[in-house]
């Protein structure tokens, strides 16, 4: 009997002393009131604030939060309102303007975008057109660099034939290709012609022919 008795004894000291400063502590209701001086004030509803604290029989005091500033939730602010927001950045208007109860929402003007979703600063829309403009305005110097790099090759070529063309021409006029006819005239030419077995086609013709002329 003692010991039961005992024990009832036990679990209620347990249980207040568990459950009395829960009681205490949840007593105020957060959403709507608050702690002050150990009693529970109501708090202010949105678009007001607290002139006066509750006291003893008297309840919480509020006013209305003056022009650019707020509040958007029941609240203990003590003789202030947060500030409005202002959306006064470059390129930037009002979505939304301020109210006693709402916050501004800031936009950006047409052609620019907000930067974050709380729209801190503005920027300028990239039309779809400009990024082809870049695309297509690379293709055209990579070209025009080959075509000046092409044009480079073929006139180096160019003069490197002509100036082939100019040793060639000149090697063959030093060993009589062109002008066969001056040293035919000063020596005789049936000799040195026959001699010349490697000499092409047309100093044999020229050389026939002078031949034939002297032989008539
Ligand atoms: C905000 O208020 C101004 C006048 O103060 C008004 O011209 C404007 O249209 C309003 N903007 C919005 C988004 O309500």
């Amino acid at each position: 009997m003692l010991s039961s008795k005992m024990l009832a004894l036990l679990s209620v000291l347990l249980l207040s002393s568990h459950v009395l400063p829960l009681v205490q502590s949840t007593s105020c209701d957060d959403k709507t009131e608050y702690l002050y001086d150990q009693t529970c004030c109501k708090k202010c509803k949105p678009g007001e604030y607290v002139l006066e604290n509750c006291k003893y029989q008297s309840a919480t005091q509020c006013a209305t939060c003056g022009n650019g500033f707020f509040t958007n939730d029941y609240n203990s602010y003590f003789n202030w309102c947060p500030d409005c927001r202002t959306c006064t950045k470059d390129h930037m208007t009002y979505k939304k303007n301020c109210t006693t109860t709402s916050n501004a929402v800031c936009t950006c003007v047409e052609g620019y975008r907000c930067t974050d979703s709380d729209c801190q600063a503005c920027e300028k829309i990239q039309t779809a057109t400009v990024p082809s403009a870049i695309t297509t305005t690379i293709p055209p110097t990579h070209d025009i660099m080959w075509i000046s790099v092409s044009l480079c090759c073929a006139c180096v070529c160019v003069c490197v034939l002509l100036t082939c063309f100019l040793l060639i021409s000149r090697n063959a006029r030093q060993y009589g290709w062109i002008m066969p006819a001056s040293p035919d005239k000063s020596n005789s030419g049936s000799s040195q012609c026959t001699e010349e077995e490697e000499v092409p086609m047309p100093v044999q013709e020229m050389c026939g022919k002078t031949e034939k002329l002297e032989d008539v």
